[in-house]
Formats: C-alpha cells, sequence, structure tokens
C-alpha cells in the first residue's frame, strides 16, 4: 500500500531564493532525526528506564500503586478530577456492571493562565470552586445532605512521589506551571483541606497520573494494550512492572509477580544531554523555561513547545543579516515568548492551497506580518519540520518500554492534543517505530493507538481497583486503610 506523503520535498519548492533555499537547507539538517539516531536514542531510553527502577538517572519511574488491571467487575459512581494541561476536568462516572461500560457527566472549566504561576492557595481554592459547581450543578441541595461521601480520583499529571496511592509529593512542576510553595510537599492534605472548607461529600481515594489512568481505562475495553501514553500539553508513559523488576520498591516485600504501574515520567529523559539532538532553539526553550534543565525530551516534543520553537526561528532567521525573511515587516507580536502554539503549526500543515493562502492569513491576522510566497514556504517546511521531529522522537519512549519488556506485540494506547489533533502525528510515530524496531511485516506488531478516557474513566476505575483492594485485604501502597466512606 502507498504511504501518504508527510512533507514536501525543498525541490518542489519553485522560485525560493538562495539566501532562504539556505537557511531551510540548514533547518533540515538540524531538525531531522535519521533511523540510526533514533535507534541510538532509543537505546539510551532503554538503559534509563532500567536505571530508574533501581534508583538515580533522570528517569523518575514513579511507582503508583495501582496494582493490576481492572477484570471487568468494577461497579459504582465516582468522581474524577483531571489537573495538569490546559484545562480543569470534573467527572462524575458511573461503572455499570456490564464489563467496558459506564455513564459519564463532565463539566470543563479553563485553567486561569495566571493561577499557573500564582499562589497554591488560590489554586486550590480554584480547584474546589469547580468541584463544588459541579456537584451543585449536577445534584439536588436536599440529596445531597443525604449521600456518603463519593469517592474521587485525582488525576494529577505531574511528577510526584508517591508511598501510598493516596499520597504524592510534587518532584516539580512541569509545563510551565511554576506555583510556589507545592514542590516537596504532599498535594493531597492541600487538595483534601480545601475539600473539607467547602463541606464537600467527597473523599479522595487515589492520587493517578493521566498516564497511569490512561493505561488502566484503555485496558479496560482492550486488553492489548501495554502502554498508556500522552502526547499533549507534556508528554510520558506508564507500563505495567512486575514488583520483582523494581529493586527500589523491595523493602516492601510483596510478590515479585505481583503487578504495579510506573508512571516512568519520561519527559525528563536525557536531562543530561547525551544523546538527544538538541538544536539552540531547543537550549533557548530550556534556558528560558522556569525549569532549566528538566524535561530535556519533553521540552523537544510536546504541545506547549512546538509553537515556540517555530517562533524562536524564525525571529532568528529574520535577525540574520545575511538573509532577506520578514525584511521591513514589525515582527514585534512574534517576538514575545509563547504567543503562537501547536494549533499554528497544525494549520499551517494543514493549509490546503498551493499558494499558502491561509498561513498567509494567518501571519496577517495573528503577528500583523504580510509574508511572500517563499517565506511562506519556508514556514510550511519548518512546521513539517518541527512536527516531523516531534512524532519521530515521541517514538522513542513506546519502543523503549517495549524493548526493556521485551514485549513482540500489543497495543498503545495514547491521548493528548498532539496526537488527537496534530496532522500526520500518528503516521510519522508509526513510520519512526518501524524504523527503531526494524519491521518488514505488512501490519505493524505494536500500534499507537487513540485510548479510552483516563482521567475520567481511568481515575474512576483506578478509584475503584483501590477500595476493591482495601476490602480485600490487599493493602500494598494504601494509607487510607479504613477505606471510604
Ligand atoms: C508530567 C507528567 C504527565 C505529562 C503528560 C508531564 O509534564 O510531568 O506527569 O504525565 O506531562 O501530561
Amino acid at each position: 500500500m502507498a504511504r501518504p506523503a508527510l512533507t514536501t520535498a525543498v525541490g518542489s519548492m519553485s522560485d525560493v531564493p538562495q539566501d532562504l533555499l539556505a537557511q531551510i537547507k540548514k533547518l533540515e539538517e538540524i531538525f531531522s532525526v535519521d533511523k540510526a539516531k533514533l535507534k541510538e536514542i532509543t537505546a539510551h531510553f532503554v538503559k534509563e528506564l532500567e536505571k530508574g527502577n533501581v534508583e538515580g538517572g533522570s528517569i523518575p519511574m514513579n511507582p503508583t500503586w495501582v496494582m493490576g488491571y481492572p477484570d471487568g467487575n468494577e461497579t459504582g459512581t465516582y468522581l474524577a478530577l483531571d489537573m495538569g494541561g490546559t484545562n480543569l476536568r470534573v467527572c462524575e462516572v458511573i461503572l455499570s456492571e456490564t464489563r467496558g461500560e459506564y455513564d459519564i457527566i463532565q463539566s470543563k472549566y479553563r485553567m486561569p493562565e495566571d493561577l499557573k504561576t500564582g499562589e497554591s492557595d488560590d489554586m486550590w481554592e480554584y480547584i474546589a470552586d469547580c468541584i463544588q459547581q459541579f456537584i451543585e450543578y449536577h445534584h439536588e441541595v436536599e440529596d445531597l445532605e443525604k449521600i456518603d461521601k463519593i469517592p474521587i480520583g485525582f488525576t494529577f499529571s505531574f511528577p510526584a512521589t508517591q508511598d501510598y496511592i493516596d499520597h504524592g509529593i510534587l518532584q516539580r512542576w512541569t509545563k510551565g506551571f511554576d506555583i510556589k510553595g507545592v514542590e516537596g510537599k504532599d498535594v493531597v492534605p492541600l487538595f483534601e483541606a480545601a475539600l473539607a472548607k467547602r463541606k464537600l461529600p467527597v473523599k479522595l481515594s487515589a492520587l493517578i497520573n493521566d498516564t497511569t489512568g490512561t493505561l488502566i481505562a484503555s485496558s479496560y475495553t482492550d486488553p492489548t494494550m501495554k502502554i498508556g501514553c500522552i502526547f499533549g500539553t507534556g508528554t510520558n508513559a506508564a507500563y505495567m512492572e512486575n514488583c520483582g523488576s523494581v529493586p527500589k520498591i523491595a523493602e516492601h516485600n510483596l510478590p515479585a509477580d505481583m503487578p504495579i504501574a510506573i508512571n516512568c515520567e519520561y519527559g525528563a529523559f536525557d536531562n543530561e544531554h547525551k544523546v538527544l539532538p538538541r538544536t539552540q532553539y531547543d537550549v533557548i526553550v530550556d534556558d528560558d523555561s522556569p525549569r532549566p534543565g528538566q524535561q530535556a525530551f519533553e521540552k523537544m516534543i510536546a504541545g506547549l513547545y512546538l509553537g515556540e520553537l517555530f517562533r524562536l526561528v524564525l525571529v532568528d532567521i529574520h535577525d540574520n543579516k545575511n538573509c532577506s525573511f520578514f525584511a521591513g515587516q514589525d515582527i514585534s507580536k512574534l517576538r514575545k515568548a509563547y504567543t503562537l502554539d501547536a494549533s499554528f503549526l497544525s494549520d499551517i500543515e494543514t493549509d490546503p492551497f498551493e499558494n499558502l493562502q491561509e498561513t498567509g492569513d494567518m501571519l496577517k491576522q495573528e503577528l500583523g506580518i504580510t509574508a511572500t510566497k517563499p517565506e511562506l514556504e519556508l514556514c510550511r517546511r519548518l512546521a513539517e519540520l518541527i512536527g516531523t521531529r516531534s512524532a519521530r522522537l515521541s517514538a522513542c519512549g513506546p519502543a523503549a518500554i517495549c524493548t526493556k519488556k521485551d514485549i513482540k506485540t500489543c497495543h498503545v494506547g495514547a491521548d493528548g492534543s498532539v496526537f488527537n489533533k496534530y496532522p500526520h502525528f500518528k503516521a510519522r510515530g508509526a513510520v519512526a517505530l518501524r524504523e527503531i524496531l526494524d519491521w518488514t511485516e505488512p501490519k505493524d506488531p505494536i500500534s499507537i493507538v487513540g485510548a479510552e478516557d483516563g482521567s475520567g474513566v481511568g481515575a474512576a476505575l483506578i478509584a475503584a481497583l483501590t477500595i476493591k483492594r482495601i476490602k480485600a485485604g490487599n493493602l500494598a501502597g494504601i494509607k487510607n486503610k479504613n477505606g471510604l466512606a
């Protein structure tokens, strides 16, 4: 079967002047990641994943205390709170008697930008307000007085050290969040205090990462799912490990074959800059971020950074005295950091017109720049290069987990705005996976497919699994041994 064309060859760029062609060539050199490099990155990735399960290295490999998959007999009503990206979401999930079936109602609340870098109390207040609004909207006040506390699964999509499933010390903020006084603290009491202040009939049952939720929700409907991935504002994956292969939890004396979900937090892969092909633009993104030196892998591929990388390149070419690019144009809007997001690149990549008319209109409307056709060609090629690099590097994560676990065939459940919305991301990632794992067969043995709703259904399932474990007396990694109301 013919493969879809995933890029435009520079050769087809007629009428592009020499100085811009030279720039495009340079960009192609620095942003392309060939097969050999992908393999080298993956091989190093495997070693780092292994290191993290022992102690050390930069990938945290956080044990989540999610001990195995749902068996389909999970039932009941749960709340789920999802915090960790652009929006805050509250859901009520009813797991039905029939395996894999559920009802869900949900509300989304925009996470105000200033909260992401504000005060801790303001953030917890805002979260509790959203939960309160949700409950009051969906339940009668009289009913609320009668109901028991509803268990809530809190999807907190940041690296957290968990000694228990209902506990989590924030290791560090990622994705541009920078709220004072939370790093190094257990976020559960902070969350619970805000709930208690409003006397909300809610009780935290589990603190969950979005990747773990994705893994559990996806395996609920597809038992061949072995990895849960997020390719969105940030990037990361979770998979099921045997306790015996995680030396850092040996002190708990758990059966060696007992499964435990590991939240890799592999956005931190190669913080030491040993193998990733960083460009001068990646260095600036990192230096200017609230946490320089952290999340090296994530900063090259995740949605939060794609628009910024694109912007930095355009500004650099404009300022280059040896070429004429956006000459005579006022680029003051373009000079503003994070003024473009990944959807700007997606829109460029999906511009259907030969003359790149939509791209031209966007540059005019959003940045006040009137671009020539060759300048538009450069923008288009740059978007392709950044988008393709993101997809190809993204494939290294699941490839490394499968190599480490010797998984020859499986589904990988993926979620996130980049995976779901960025043009060609899936196809480009699949090509890279084939290159890394040297497949020749017509059907890919490992495929990255759309996941079920991890931070809604997944969080509810994990809350249900936790309550079931408490009832069965399997208390590994559970602090609140009395269970729930
Ligand atoms: C966070 C992870 C999360 C990922 C995707 C990263 O920045 O550290 O916990 O899973 O983003 O949301």
